[in-house]
């Protein structure tokens, strides 16, 4: 693996300023998971670095980039949807640059029915591609021809990347890249490349540094957390990362995701009870509730294991909630399999789920397995899965009615006057305040819920 740092690209910059009358204008929209979403900030950063302006509107836009997801065919559609709709811009504007850039853009049929059939994106690269954008500019500005670049991957990890983060107190912190699981239904594995862990010294500075910028949500990425530290030279694991972040002084919240049932140990939750500063709250997908669908899916864990994690959880951080992802209809789903998931999430009473109906990506294992049930049985299932969720969910968010919680203001409430904050077991409260709040702790008194929604007050004389 190659560790690569970022250069700011001079001649890159200077064709850019060449070429246009006044500073030109980017649009970045992202797509996808938080990843993508951190990966987004870096395209601003790296954007802003190179002479662009930010822009809020595609209208405003010298250059119009997507940065994609692909983990389900409905991303995908919905970006070619909204490609096609910038067709008329275009047609106004020939000088507009119009590209596609992340996950979908790693897969050779995706860039090929770009290059086949739009005409107007001139400009295309993979999720590798953010540090070399600005010299990609400049070649497709002087030569004038679309820049669309085959699928590849680089096995490299790239800091000091510049960044405009989207939010002044709550940070996406990337501490590995890639994924080596192959989950038999998943894309991201072909995607996103193999595994690499950043070096905790390159995490440990970028946590310094939005600590001391008053950061007070970070959120530690990866697909699979729990692997971290895998082929760094001095051996290190996830949990020791936590403790070596811990050190830093400050007043923050550390939430991470996501955690892979295979690798999450008992060291991880004795770590989680014993650090103030790590969040009370564990996403854990499990995908599903039936052993066979798991083995299928090459998970590498039973219910009984999952549920036995989930207990010693439950014995070591008092107040301790879950959330996870399920997906319905994977090929050869069976009543039966779902029952087992209905029973699962009966056992573990999940805070949130977060659920899919199974989505065939070409080019993984579960695409070539038969799949013989209907999408109006599965859209069934699902319906039957949200209402059993609905029905554990609401009353324990209605449970907390009467208790005070430190919460981040963390915006506008959709009633006027009043703001959402996020406790640390991820639910949200709705409360009367002021703009001014967002971005600070506050204590709030809950005082009552609509569905997953809490309401609540500011708790008197309690404001942190
Ligand atoms: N690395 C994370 C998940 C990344 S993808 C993990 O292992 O938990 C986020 C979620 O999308 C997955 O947890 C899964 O529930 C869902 N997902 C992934 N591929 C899917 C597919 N082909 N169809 C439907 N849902 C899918
Ligand atoms: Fe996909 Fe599995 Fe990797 Fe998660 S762990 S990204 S579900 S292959
Ligand atoms: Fe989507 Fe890529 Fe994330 S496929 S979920 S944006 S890693």
């Amino acid at each position: 693996m190659e560790n690569l740092t970022y250069t700011h690209n001079a001649e890159a910059a200077s064709v850019i300023a060449r070429f246009y009358d006044s500073p030109p204008m980017a649009y970045v929209h992202s797509y996808g998971c938080q990843q993508n979403v951190n990966d987004g900030e870096k395209i601003r950063g790296v954007l802003l670095d190179t002479g662009f302006g930010i822009c809020e509107n595609v209208e405003q836009a010298d250059l119009i980039l997507f940065n994609t997801c692909a983990v389900r065919e409905h991303a995908e559609q919905r970006v070619f949807g909204n490609v096609g709709a910038l067709k008329k811009l275009k047609e106004k504007n020939p000088r507009l640059i119009i590209g596609i850039c992340g996950c979908m853009a790693q897969q050779k049929h995706i860039v090929e029915k770009l290059r086949a059939s739009y005409p107007y994106v001139d400009l295309v690269f993979g999720v590798d591609g953010i540090d070399r954008l600005p010299a990609m500019i400049a070649q497709r500005l002087q030569k004038g021809r679309r820049y669309l670049e085959d699928p590849r991957e680089r096995n490299a990890v790239v800091e000091e990347m510049p960044i405009r983060r989207d939010s002044g107190f709550r940070a996406w912190l990337p501490i590995m890249y890639g994924c080596d699981n192959f989950c038999t239904y998943c894309i991201v594995p072909y995607v996103r490349g193999r595994e690499r862990s950043r070096k905790p010294e390159h995490i440990l500075a970028e946590f310094r540094d939005l600590v001391s910028k008053g950061y007070k949500e970070i959120t530690l990425l990866g697909q699979n957390v729990n692997s971290y530290g895998k082929g760094l030279e001095e051996p290190m694991d996830f949990s020791d990362l936590l403790n070596l972040l811990c050190t830093v002084p400050g007043e923050y919240q550390i939430r991470f995701m996501t955690s892979h049932p295979k690798d999450a140990s008992r060291k991880l939750i004795d770590t989680i009870a014993a650090q103030d500063h790590l969040c009370k709250h564990i996403h854990l997908p499990v995908q599903s509730g039936s052993n066979r669908l798991l083995q299928q899916m090459t998970r590498h864990y039973t219910v009984e294991q999952y549920l036995d994690l989930v207990g010693y959880a439950r014995q070591k951080i008092p107040g301790v909630t879950f959330s996870s992802d399920i997906i319905v209809g994977f090929p050869g789903e069976t009543e039966d399999d779902f029952q087992a998931t209905l029973d699962l999430i009966e056992k573990v009473r999940y805070m949130q789920l977060f659920t899919f109906i199974y989505s065939k990506r070409e080019g993984t294992r579960a695409a070539r397995m038969p799949d013989p049930t209907t999408h109006a049985e599965k859209a069934a299932r699902m319906d039957r899965l949200l209402k059993a969720q609905d029905a554990i969910a609401f009353p324990m968010v209605a449970a907390m009615a009467g208790q005070t919680v430190r919460v981040l203001a963390e915006a506008a409430g959709r009633n006027p006057g009043t703001i959402n904050g996020r406790l640390d077991n991820n639910l949200v409260v709705e409360f009367p305040g002021q703009q001014d709040l967002i971005g600070q702790y506050v204590n709030v008194r809950l005082t009552g819920s609509r569905a997953a929604l809490l309401t609540g007050e500011v708790a008197q004389s309690n404001r942190t």
